[in-house]
């Protein structure tokens, strides 16, 4: 894998970069310590925030793979390059909720903190001039946004990821309130669905269990202050 080289960008979005590599298989991405919110609206840096983001991804996608989820990660290069299998994003967001929060509290009048009676899963369709707008299966399904089959196998992955990741952060005394996941067509198998993109603070809720201190990114988006410190705060409980 040493032998692949980084080529030239092919795509920059809010917190990372994508580089075309040497091989058509594979591209490197890059992580960026930019932070936006509200589509953009909203911008700002977390100092070291890139490394953390690179680091913990890489070990929440070792730790899937270790319990049967195909992801994107191939090696990490340096404090914030990974090289990843070439794929195909599928336009949406995939988020998954075990407690409500966010836009799900706001949408339903529901508090912050409860407890849902199952978790939920929805999907927003990436598209940045409306605003992301949530979308049905039928509708993605009619828009060719994603075969049913695909659906079928993304919904799978998702809840297989909830099971996992909850089950891991519980351990570590911390709460997952929900996340977003990205789904990629591999380019060199057959368009086979594996996770893509990131699991970071950027992307999960996560609070801590004994006193439900934000320790992710609403901290920057709601200007709670000690923001670096939080993303500090989670990965040096993974890593303990
Ligand atoms: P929401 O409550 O704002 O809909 O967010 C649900 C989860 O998705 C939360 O963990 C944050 C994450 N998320 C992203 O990763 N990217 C986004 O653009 C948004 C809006 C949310």
């Amino acid at each position: 894998m040493s032998s692949i080289q980084k080529l030239n960008q092919i795509y920059e979005g809010k917190a990372k970069k994508v580089f075309a590599t040497s091989s058509p298989d594979y591209y490197i991405v890059e992580y960026k310590d930019d932070a936006t919110a509200f589509n953009g609206l909203k911008h700002g840096t977390i100092t070291g925030k890139g490394i953390i983001n690179n680091k913990m991804s890489n070990a929440m996608f070792q730790l899937l793979e270790k319990n049967g989820v195909k992801t994107h990660f191939v090696e990490q290069l340096s404090d914030r390059e990974t090289l990843v299998k070439a794929v195909k994003i599928v336009p949406l967001e995939i988020i998954i909720r075990n407690i409500a929060a966010g836009s799900f509290s706001k949408r339903y009048g529901v508090e912050e903190g409860t407890q849902l009676k199952i978790s939920t899963l929805e999907y927003s369709l990436k598209n940045d001039e409306l605003n992301d707008p949530l979308i049905n299966d039928s509708h993605i399904i009619a828009l060719g946004v994603a075969t049913e089959q695909e659906l079928s196998q993304i919904s799978a992955m998702a809840y297989k990821i909830n099971d996992v990741l909850k089950n891991f952060f519980a351990g570590i005394g911390i709460k997952l309130i929900d996340f977003k996941i990205e789904a990629g067509r591999l380019i060199n198998n057959n368009n086979e669905i594996i996770l893509a993109d990131e699991i970071s603070p950027d992307t999960c809720r996560f609070w801590d269990a004994k006193t439900n201190e934000k320790l992710d990114k609403d901290r920057f988006r709601r200007d709670l202050g000690g923001v670096e410190e939080a993303y500090q705060e989670i990965f040096s409980r993974i890593n303990q």
